[in-house]
Parts: structure tokens; sequence; C-alpha cells
């Protein structure tokens, strides 16, 4: 009775507590308004970049009430680039912007109860910046939160509403409050319209906005743009006339926005234009552009994600190409580099491209949407995935040559250092689909300013910001619930190094028995895992594809023998017999199912915790969040079910009797229609 009691009045107070809890759409991101205290700012000099920051300060101090802060504006040797200084009451910084992303850094200690004593804080890479998918049509490629931010329909894509100004203001401010100093507007797979007249024009407007936030403005461009929209016959980029063309363009450009940044390119690339169209190679256009972008201090983003329907194995292409070309590219042509060889997998080995090239500037490529990562459907804190890529050691200069030190210009000297990620940002009022999914837009650019940080320390951070709530009841459970998410995704999804077996075209769900005569074998997931009655996995060691040995030493030959590759990434590099022995004492059968059915188990936790958490959260934000939960778990028992019961087929054995039987039967998951429980 006692018990019922107390359970009762437990019910009554979380409801009343939960209904008098304001609740909150997630529009303000990290960026909750505060109740301020009074604060004195002294600053020297008056600029749009200052004001913003005086601004700030004003509307954020949560410091000792009517203190005063110095914004001081002077060159200091330890300083560099953007980066800055905090003492007690004292910002300073080379730049402006510096002073800028000080003043952010100073609240967001204050707001998570950080001391501000003598924080010095210098960005490991000089362009931070978002890669938008967006269409001019308003759809947005591989996004998953509403239509585009910048785009409408084609019919009034050039339209600017002050409701758009209000949205680019806000995006702007959200971005440089993380560091986050560049954004490219367009698709990757480049409409040629983005540089006629029109399009330029509302580009300005919008590049205006973003300006006194340090966000510089970048486009990606179609390579047949001479043919499409010059009138020209060719886009050769030895031709004389392509050449002027491509200066004229620029200049063009750069006579509306004279900060612009500069251009992403795909060439020759699932199927867009490029210069071997005409029989140069990537040098010939990549130069091309970088020659008449030069006198402005632009740069060429050159993407390295190239591969064609020829007999190597995908994952070895892009290397193969591009590696011959080392030291040929120009200073100001950065080749752009997704953290993996495949395609943003969830879970793969890094690129054997960060290591590879020795005289050329590489930047990272990281995917914040989620295209293989359950969408804005499922919770995924990818900040582990980039760590984890980060961190690997390439071994090119002898061990600690990590990705990390590799791309940010302290192993190798490059002019102009960068880091890439495709945005996740839509129309949706919460901005990115899913409440935590603000998690993984906030961790790039806290990564991409200082590519050191550990994911947990960011998380904690992005949770106080974002629920302020900082009781250990809701942070530490909810921290470890995002630490664990990606592991859970790959678990469920694709354990031990296995890959690409979602669904075609969508890549949402599991199809592991997908394969098409008429496709290209690359685009099938029977091409990827490989099972037959003897085993699985894709041999890329020294018998197979030996894609191990475009690795440095040690790593290679660790890679090449089964007994010292990293299980994680065992079924990416070799072919095993079902009854191959594992660390752990199973055979590769019985783990794999271990494995499914412990991502399965995983999401039910994070559903468990999310429930224990709801005193502390609104209840718009709880209820969205649990009601993703549940289709994520949903979801995850589809994936369990669809790769346990097709690779069973082969493998011929039983699942571990102590393991949750499947609920599906086979011949549903694949009859049954995409649209209907995978898309
Ligand atoms: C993936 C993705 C495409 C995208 C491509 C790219 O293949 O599915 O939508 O265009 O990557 O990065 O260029």
């Amino acid at each position: 009775m006692k018990w019922i009691k107390t359970t009762l009045v437990t019910v009554i107070f979380i409801k009343v507590f939960c209904l008098s809890a304001k609740a909150d759409d997630g529009h303000q991101l990290w960026l909750k308004k505060q109740n301020p205290f009074p604060v004195n700012i002294i600053c020297a000099k008056k600029s749009p970049v200052l004001d913003i920051a005086i601004k700030e300060l004003k509307d954020g101090w949560n410091g000792t009430p009517d203190a005063t802060v110095t914004l001081q504006l002077k060159p200091v040797k330890s300083i560099k680039d953007d980066g800055f200084l905090l003492e007690n009451s004292r910002v300073s910084a080379n730049s402006e912007l510096g002073i800028l992303y000080g003043v952010y850094e100073l609240l967001r200690r204050q707001a998570t109860g950080q001391t501000v004593n003598h924080i010095l804080s210098n960005p490991s890479y000089r362009q931070r910046i978002l890669n938008h998918w967006d269409n001019l049509n308003g759809t947005v490629e591989r996004g998953y939160a509403g239509h585009s931010i910048f785009w409408r329909n084609e019919k009034d894509s050039l339209t600017i509403t002050p409701g758009d100004k209000t949205l680019w203001n806000e995006y702007a401010r959200a971005n440089a409050s993380i560091g986050i100093n560049g954004t490219v507007l367009n698709n990757v797979n480049a409409s040629p319209l983005i540089l006629t007249a029109g399009y330029l024009k509302k580009v300005k407007i919008i590049a205006d906005v973003l300006r006194p936030y340090g966000v510089k403005t970048y486009l990606s461009v179609n390579f047949s743009s001479p043919v499409k929209i010059g009138g020209l016959k060719t886009a050769d980029p030895l031709d004389p006339d392509v050449k002027r063309w491509w200066k004229e363009k620029i200049q063009e450009i750069y006579k509306l926005i004279p900060d612009f940044g500069g251009f992403l390119v795909k060439a020759n690339s699932e199927g867009q234009p490029g210069p071997q169209d005409f029989g140069r190679t990537h040098v010939d256009g990549a130069n091309m552009m970088a020659d008449a972008l030069k006198p402005y201090h632009g740069i060429v983003m050159w993407r390295a994600f190239v591969y064609s329907p020829s007999d190597q194995d995908r994952v070895m292409q892009a290397y193969s190409e591009f590696l011959p070309f080392d030291g040929q590219f120009r200073e100001n042509v950065i080749i752009q580099v997704k953290n993996g060889p495949l395609d943003f997998q969830p879970r793969e080995p890094f690129s054997p491209l960060f290591g590879g090239m020795k005289k050329t500037a590489v930047m990272p490529e990281l995917q914040i949407t989620q295209e293989y990562l359950g969408r804005s459907i499922h919770l995924v804190y990818l900040s582990p995935m980039w760590e984890e890529c980060l961190k690997s050691d390439t071994y090119q200069k002898g061990p600690g040559s990590t990705v990390a030190k590799y791309t940010d210009g302290s192993m190798q000297y490059q002019k102009y250092t960068a880091i890439a990620g495709v945005a996740n940002i839509g129309l949706d009022t919460n901005w990115c689909g899913h409440h935590f999914a603000q998690s993984n837009w906030y961790a790039f650019g806290r990564l991409a300013w200082n590519n050191n940080r550990s994911s947990a320390d960011i998380a904690e951070e992005w949770l106080k910001l974002t629920f302020h709530e900082s009781k250990s009841e809701f942070i530490n459970p909810v921290k470890s619930m995002m630490m664990n998410s990606r592991e859970a995704a790959v678990n469920y999804m694709m354990p031990l190094g296995l890959h690409h077996i979602f669904a075609e075209g969508h890549h949402y769900g599991p199809s592991p028995w997908f394969s098409d005569q008429k496709l290209r074998a690359d685009w099938t997931s029977v091409y990827y895992h490989k099972a037959d009655a003897k085993g699985i996995g894709f041999n890329r060691s020294a018998t197979g594809s030996n894609a191990v040995s475009q690795y440095h030493e040690p790593f290679s030959t660790q890679l090449n023998n089964i007994e010292t590759c990293p299980e994680i990434y065992l079924l990416w590099f070799h072919h095993l017999p079902w009854d191959y022995k594992m660390k752990s004492g199973r055979i590769l059968w019985d783990e794999l199912c271990y494995h499914y059915n412990q991502g399965l188990n995983q999401v039910r936790e994070f559903q468990k915790t999310w429930d224990l958490v709801q005193p502390y959260v609104d209840p718009q934000r709880f209820s969205e969040v649990q009601s993703k939960l549940r289709r994520q778990c949903r979801d995850a028992q589809l994936w369990k079910d669809a790769c346990l019961l097709y690779f069973q087929q082969f493998s011929q054995r039983p699942i571990p009797f102590e393991i949750e039987r499947p609920v599906h039967d086979l011949k549903y998951l694949i009859n049954t229609p995409a649209a209907d429980i995978r898309h």
C-alpha cells in the first residue's frame, strides 16, 4: 500500500513538474537565452564583429554582476590566426574574430561552470567549413531535416524574405559560437546555374548576412559550367577560352563578394563532369581554377571521392588515382578526403590518402548528416567516430603521425589547412530533425577548432548548454548514452568490419541480399560482404585486393595478418570461415550474432535511460526524442533479424540459444517494400 502511495505521488509530481516546464522546440540550439547580470565592457574599437561580441557579452553575462571585461585587440605571439587568450576579465586576440570566439568561449565556460583563467586557445584548422548538399530547387541531398535554408523551389529560388535573413543570421551566429568560419552553399553535385548572375546576386546577399559572424561563403561548381552556361564548346581546362571564362567568372564573384572563400569541386566522380572528359588530369583541372582564384586568396577544395566501374577494389581507387599527382597541385588546392576510403560507413578504417600524400595539402571531409547512420531518426552521436579517425595513426613519419596531425599542418607545412563537415541542417524548427543530431553539428565545430578534444567532454558541454541542466543525475546517464550510441549503431547495422549492406539508394535499412546484375557490382551489398558457405568478408589482404598495401608499416602488416588485424576491421580486410576463433573464444558466426543482439539491447537501454531523465527535460523535446527512440528500436530489430537470418543461410549454424530469437521472417523482410519498413 505504502509502495502504491509513493509511486502515485511520484507520478503526480513528475506530471506536474513536466507540465509546468516550458515546451522547447529546440530552435535555440545550444544558445539558450539567459537572464544576464549587468557587465561593463571596455573595447577601444568599433566594428560589426566587435558589436556582436559586445552584444553577446551583455546578453549572456553570467559572471560577477557589474564586472568589467576588456576586449583587447593587439598582437600576442602565442595567439595564432583567430585564436584568443582568456584571463579573468580580459579577452585578447590578434583579430576581431578572435575576440568574438573568445567571448563565446568565456560565456560557454560560465554557463557550464568551468573556470576562466589563462585559457589560450588556437584553432587546429584555419578553415572550418560546412558543406551543404543543398540543391537549387530546395531539396537537400541526404538531408533529413526539411528543405534547404538557402534555396526554395526553382521558381522562386531567388526570392529573399526578411524571414530568410533572420534564419541566416541565426545560422551564422550558431556557427560562429562553435568556431565554424566557412560554408559551401550548394550541393557538390552542382548545378551550373549557381554561377549565373541571378544566383550570384543571391549568394552575395547571403554572404553579407554571414560576414559579421566570420562565416565565409564558398560555392560548389560544376566543371562543365563554361559549356553549360558560358556557351563555350569545351570545358577543357587547358583551353585558353576556358581559362579566360573561369578568370572572368571569378572576377565577377569577387566584385560582389570581396572575401569569397573559393570553390568545392566534385569532378569525374559518380557521373559529374571533370578534366578527364577532355583527356586531362585532376591536376590540370584543379590548378587551372587555383590560378584564377589565387589573386583573391581563394582556395580550391578538390574532392578525392572518385571511383569508376573498374575491376579494382573500390576502396583502393582514390589512392591509386591521386597518389601519382602528389606534389603537383598548387598551394591553394586542398584535396578533400572522406574519413574512410569507401563512403561514410558506420565504421571504416581511415583513408590511406591521409599519410599517403606527402607534398600535397589534404583536408578531412566528415559527414554530419546521418546518411548511413539512421538519418535524423536514430540517436547517434558521431563525435566518437570522428575522434577515432582523427586519432588514427598513419605512421607516415613514424608512430604518432595521426590523421589530426597530418591534416592540421603540425606534421608537414600546408599554407591552407581545413576540415569540412557535410551539414545536417534544414528548415525543420529544430534545424537538424532530431534534437540529438544538433550535437553532431556542435561536435563538428568543436573538433574542427580543437582536433584533440575528447568526445565525452564535448557531449557534456553540449548537454549542459542545450538542456540547461547540469545535475549529474541527468548528465551522466545521457552522456553515457551518447557515447555508446555510435558503437550501438555499428553493432546493429554492420559489426566486425562489415560495410555497405544497406538498402540500395536510400541507405537507411538493411539489405544484405541486395544484388542486381544490371548495376555495377560495387553498388550492391553482396560485393562487400561476400558471404558464402565458407565464410564472410572482403579479402583485402595481400592474397586478395591488397588494399592493406596502401597503408604505411607497421599498420599495413598489422592489418594484413588475421591475428593482429583489429577485430573492428576484421571483415573489412579478411574473408574468414564461419568457425574462425575470435579473441572472445567464440566462433565468428556466434560473435556476429552477439554483436547484432548487443546493438539492439543497447537501444533498448537508451529508451530506459531517456525515460529515467524525464524530470530534467522539457515535455516537447522529451516526447519527440522518446518517439524517435521507439522507431530506432524497431528498426534495430529489423537490422538484427535481416542480417542474422540472411547470413544464417550461408553459415548454416544456429543463433546461439541464449540470444533472443528473430521476430521477423526473412521472406517478409526481403519482400516487404522498403518504403513500408525500412525507408
Ligand atoms: C555518397 C552519397 C551521394 C553523394 C556522394 C558524394 O555517394 O550517397 O549522395 O553525392 O556520396 O559524396 O559526392
